[in-house]
């Protein structure tokens, strides 16, 4: 698991030869390209089965990079980069006309972010450019939080995975459209609306139902993020009676006790949201290769720290 410079320099060469690279990040998995090469952009599409009006994150290795690529930057930006850069979150900004449709799904605006996993970050040292690096899962799927769910999901795909470990966060940066006045929540993350506003010191806006059909909200796909299985969420007071009849498993957070049922498989996550965030896609992951008929999800508070949580159970679900 250790990374060694020569493994940086390797995985550079071979994004700048146009290949793709699994990369660490401390969301999720990351299947890294050079933003500026048309035919490589291409080949992320291809290896993800993603359609291409899903538009992607360009990563950076620091905000001073910014003005390559977004223009009009306001200073909004520079207060959440001296906040929260490196880390979960993803900034719109008006883009620069050079950067590649391909990218921004012919959009107007662009997606920035710089990622705090110290893998991440000496690549893009090493490479010195920026870097389009959606989740490294097959369209649609759950997103990899391990190197070895990259391989499970695109190996024989990628050139190279580097294995920097579980990631820390877990689930998909915050993403926050700064190209509109009004800085508005795309896909909410660990970083919440709150410390967001705390640090702009204005309110921002998370209703998700306004947005214009042409916009790429992100997960609005039908079944984003899901498990093969068929995924259910179900209350605490209804799982008390949940009866199967065929195996089945469930993830509980709140100290529920199931009713003892050889087909039924109890998992118990964390009641803290950073922990059972940490924990999420891994246990799907795990729980996703065809012993069960059916994954139960206990439904999370409705507490804002678990926000991001209950966004990607929905979507995992089916039930937008
Ligand atoms: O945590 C993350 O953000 C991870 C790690 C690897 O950095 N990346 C990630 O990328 O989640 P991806 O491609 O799976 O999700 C990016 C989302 C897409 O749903 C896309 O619709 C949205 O960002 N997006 C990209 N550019 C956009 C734009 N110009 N306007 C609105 N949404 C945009
Ligand atoms: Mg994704």
């Amino acid at each position: 698991m250790t990374i060694q410079r020569e493994d940086i320099l390797r995985a550079a060469a071979c994004l700048r030869a146009g290949g793709l690279v699994g990369m660490p990040t401390e969301t999720v998995y990351g299947l890294a390209a050079d933003a500026r090469n048309p035919e490589a952009v291409a080949k992320v599409f291809l290896a993800k089965e993603r359609p291409h009006s899903h538009p992607l994150i360009v990563h950076l290795v620091d905000f001073s990079q910014i003005d390559q690529w977004a223009h009009e930057v306001p200073v909004y930006a520079r207060q959440l980069a001296e906040a929260f850069w490196p880390g979960p979150l993803t900034l719109i900004l008006k883009k620069r006309p050079e950067v590649l449709e391909i990218v921004t799904g012919g959009q107007d605006t662009v997606a920035l972010r710089v990622p705090r996993h110290p893998v991440a970050l000496a690549l893009l040292q090493a490479f010195g450019g920026g870097l389009v690096a959606p989740s490294a899962n097959r369209f649609t799927r759950v997103s990899p939080t391990t190197a070895a769910a990259v391989q499970a999901e695109l190996g024989g795909k990628v050139d190279m995975i580097l294995d920097g470990g579980s990631c820390e966060v877990g689930l998909e940066s915050t993403i926050l459209d700064l190209s509109a006045g009004v800085p508005r929540i795309l896909r909410p993350g660990m970083i919440s609306p709150a410390v967001i506003e705390a640090v702009l010191g204005v309110k921002v806006e998370t209703r998700r139902q306004d947005f214009p059909d042409a916009m790429r909200v992100p997960g609005r796909h039908h079944l984003h993020y899901s498990p093969a299985t068929p995924t259910a969420l179900i209350t605490t007071s209804a799982l008390k009676t949940l009866a199967v009849n065929e195996p089945c498993v469930c993830l509980t957070y709140s100290g529920v006790q199931l009713p003892e049922q050889a087909l039924l498989q109890q998992v118990v996550m964390s009641s803290n949201p950073v922990q059972y965030a940490h924990d999420l896609y891994a246990v799907l992951r795990a729980r996703d290769q065809n012993q069960f008929q059916r994954i139960y999800i206990e439904a999370v508070p409705e507490a804002a720290a678990w926000d991001a949580i209950r966004d990607r159970l929905v979507k995992a679900c089916g039930t937008t």
